[in-house]
């Protein structure tokens, strides 16, 4: 029933034609059947809980060929994360030679990507994952503005091919797209953003539309337009970098601050971006070092989940740390993401070091997180009431302990470790 109460919502958001045609073949979550399985992903409203999967930005840059990404999808299924429901493969920029062929068509670069995006996608589709892509609404994408550092080569965007390039995405058999805005204006993006959404739905393929309007301004909130838009600059693998106007990257609780406040913008099916995780990640893309500890690393992965955020790695797969892996397939953290409800968790709590964070889930319970933004371990409390129980005892699970603390009554106060978080489900308790 909640199911259904969250598939209705999700078709009486999106563009009627779609909605319609998913209504009407009635195949909405239904198949069951495994022989159904490619009809019924392709039927299933994409991102109705956040995407889970892999990007290759964060650690490789420009620096892909198809070889790479099919070991990071191998190593999604070896690591135990495809179980865990991490799904998406996807290629960030540079996957793309550096101009369209004689007739137009944007090919992928024939050095690093001979096989072309169908056969890979074929690849990661044949294990049971889906395949995303790259693109930008400008004439060029990212990486040719000097991002990295270096002088890198400048890359073609969509604008004026989008009906050609959503058309080839469909071909292929691409399951997602991150529209990154780089050369279109702010004044255009909005258009461009929904230009490509409607050709997107005229190639009839569905796809998970991430967009990053990189502060471009829009008369309708973007959920009108795309599943998942970027509220934040680049993450880049630090704990704070102190982040100030006009600064293009961030640090982890940078973005926290940035992110929070949208939280009354995400539902089923739309999310707030508060850019890729960079657990496990151990050189920064744009040039400095990763510094986050373990601990760092448990606070940035619940605290998205906490958001209802996309939980898109960005490391490399095939050489975690114990560490690395656990934090990334902690089912319990990753189920308050994936909660059916799709509530953003807010920060009830706040006093510059010690916040509590409280997020509404479908069976009524709450998942409570209890951060330490300070330089030492200190005690943070919260009482059910204001984390919104609607009851004054709780049965309570730690989920990063992975055990039951008991019924505790109004209330709890525990230590928590400097740049660290303690993570509770509390539901209510007689
Ligand atoms: C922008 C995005 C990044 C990445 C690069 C690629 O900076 O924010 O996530 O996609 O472009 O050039």
């Amino acid at each position: 029933m909640l199911a259904f109460r969250i598939v209705s919502r999700f078709l009486a958001r999106i563009a009627p034609p779609v909605a319609l045609s998913l209504a009407a073949c009635g195949c909405v979550g239904t198949a069951d059947d495994p022989l159904a399985s490619e009809a019924a992903a392709l039927s299933r409203p994409p991102a109705i809980t956040p995407p889970m999967g892999w990007n290759s930005w964060n650690t490789y840059g420009c620096a892909i060929d198809e070889t790479l990404v099919k070991r990071q999808a191998d190593a999604m299924i070896a690591s135990g994360m495809r179980d865990a429901g991490y799904e998406y493969v996807n290629l960030d920029d540079c996957w793309m030679a550096t101009s369209r062929d004689a007739g137009g068509n944007l090919r992928a670069n024939p050095a690093t990507f001979p096989s072309g995006i169908k056969a890979l996608a074929d690849y990661v589709h044949a294990r049971g994952l889906k395949l995303g892509i790259y693109s930008s609404p400008g004439p060029e994408t990212c990486v040719g503005r000097g991002l990295l550092g270096a002088v890198q080569d400048k890359h073609p965007g969509s604008a004026g091919h989008e009906s050609a390039d959503a058309q080839a995405f469909a071909a292929w058999g691409v399951d997602y797209l991150k529209y990154d805005r780089c050369t279109a204006t702010k004044q255009e993006a909005e258009a461009k953003f929904a230009l490509m959404r409607a050709e997107l739905d005229a190639a009839g393929r569905p796809v998970v539309y991430s967009i990053n309007p990189d502060g471009a301004p829009s008369s309708k909130p973007w959920s009108t337009y795309a599943n998942m838009w970027r509220t934040t600059p680049d993450i880049d693998p630090t704990w704070k970098k102190g982040f100030a106007q006009g600064w293009w990257s961030a640090g982890i609780v940078d973005i926290l601050d940035l992110n929070a406040p949208r939280a009354a913008d995400a539902s089923p099916g739309h999310w707030n971006d508060p850019d890729m995780l960079e657990v496990g990640v151990t050189k920064s893309v744009l040039g400095g070092k990763a510094t986050l500890s373990d601990s760092e690393a448990r606070a940035h992965f619940s605290l998205w989940a906490m958001m209802a955020a996309p939980l898109i790695t960005g490391n490399d797969l095939t050489q975690m740390s114990d560490a690395t892996r656990s934090i990334l397939t902690n089912g319990e953290i990753i189920a308050l993401d994936q909660d059916a409800l799709g509530a953003q968790g807010v920060r009830i709590q706040g006093d510059g070091t010690r916040e509590v964070w409280a997020k509404r889930l479908a069976d009524g319970s709450v998942g409570v997180a209890l951060l330490n933004r300070g330089r030492s371990t200190t005690t943070v409390s919260v009482t059910w009431s204001a984390a919104g129980l609607g009851s004054a005892n709780a049965h309570v699970r730690d989920l990063w302990a992975h055990a039951d603390l008991g019924v505790l009554a109004r209330g709890t106060s525990l230590p928590v470790p400097s740049h660290g978080v303690v993570v509770l489900r509390a539901s209510a308790a007689p």
